[in-house]
């Protein structure tokens, strides 16, 4: 496997040098009273541009494949429903080793203020060509303990509202919007994963983004 960020990336910068603890504090204080956060400049301009850099290459090298609904027998292509191309992070370079440190740290951090007992996640590069969308929807259903927060972080600098593609979030009822985000470079969105609908609008520009899960799987839990 190609190396896509040796040369790019210093290799003096530490996990815990790439969020800053007053950003973790009001992530979990959010996360904590309203079950979903939102924070601009999460992630540095010299940060994201690894991570967009490894995204493109690993498009290049033809690693993504059209995203599909449900899991491994379930798992049906439903291009009404969603239209994105997919790529998961598997530790393969130093930019996805780093990117896997921070979020230990801070599904860490997450667990201590919100006694979730996650301990385990998953992450996956998102490529939405223009006209693509991926409808409301949930990531994990009530009880189902699966999946038990998403974050999605945004690699688009200098994203603009014409460019469309906001991330929706909705509450659990109705159709009003709690929120409604831009893709912007540095933004990360995070939500428990069972409580809240939400949507992408068709996007008029290519965009790039990382959805995180962190999950609970069943054996590790702590007795
Ligand atoms: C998802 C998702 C949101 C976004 O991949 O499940 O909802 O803003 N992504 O990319
Ligand atoms: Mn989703």
């Amino acid at each position: 496997m190609k190396d896509h960020s040796k040369e790019s990336l210093p290799t003096a910068i530490q996990p815990q040098e790439l969020i800053s603890q007053p950003d973790i504090d009001q992530m979990c204080s959010a996360l904590y009273q309203e079950g979903w956060a939102v924070l601009d400049n999460f992630l540095s301009g010299s940060f994201i541009h690894l991570m967009r850099g490894d995204l493109m290459a690993l498009d290049q090298e033809e690693k993504f494949h059209k995203a599909g609904i449900g899991r491994e027998q379930d798992f049906i292509r439903r291009e009404d429903i969603r239209s994105d191309r997919i790529c998961w992070l598997d530790d393969i370079n130093d930019t996805q080793h780093l990117f896997m440190q921070m979020l230990d740290q801070l599904m860490t951090a997450v667990n201590r203020r919100l006694f979730l007992g996650m301990n385990h996640f998953e992450a996956m590069y998102a490529i939405y060509e223009p006209g693509q969308f991926y409808r409301k929807h949930m990531d994990s259903f009530k009880g189902q303990r699966n999946r038990i927060m998403t974050l999605v972080f945004y690699l688009n600098p200098n994203w603009s509202a014409e460019q469309g593609g906001e991330l929706v979030l909705y509450p659990e009822e109705g159709d009003t919007p709690i929120t409604t985000l831009l893709p912007k470079a540095g933004t990360v969105v995070a939500f428990l994963s069972e409580e809240f609908p939400h949507e992408v609008l068709p996007t008029h520009d290519t965009r790039y983004s990382v959805a995180v899960w962190f999950r609970i799987r069943e054996g590790d839990i702590p007795i």
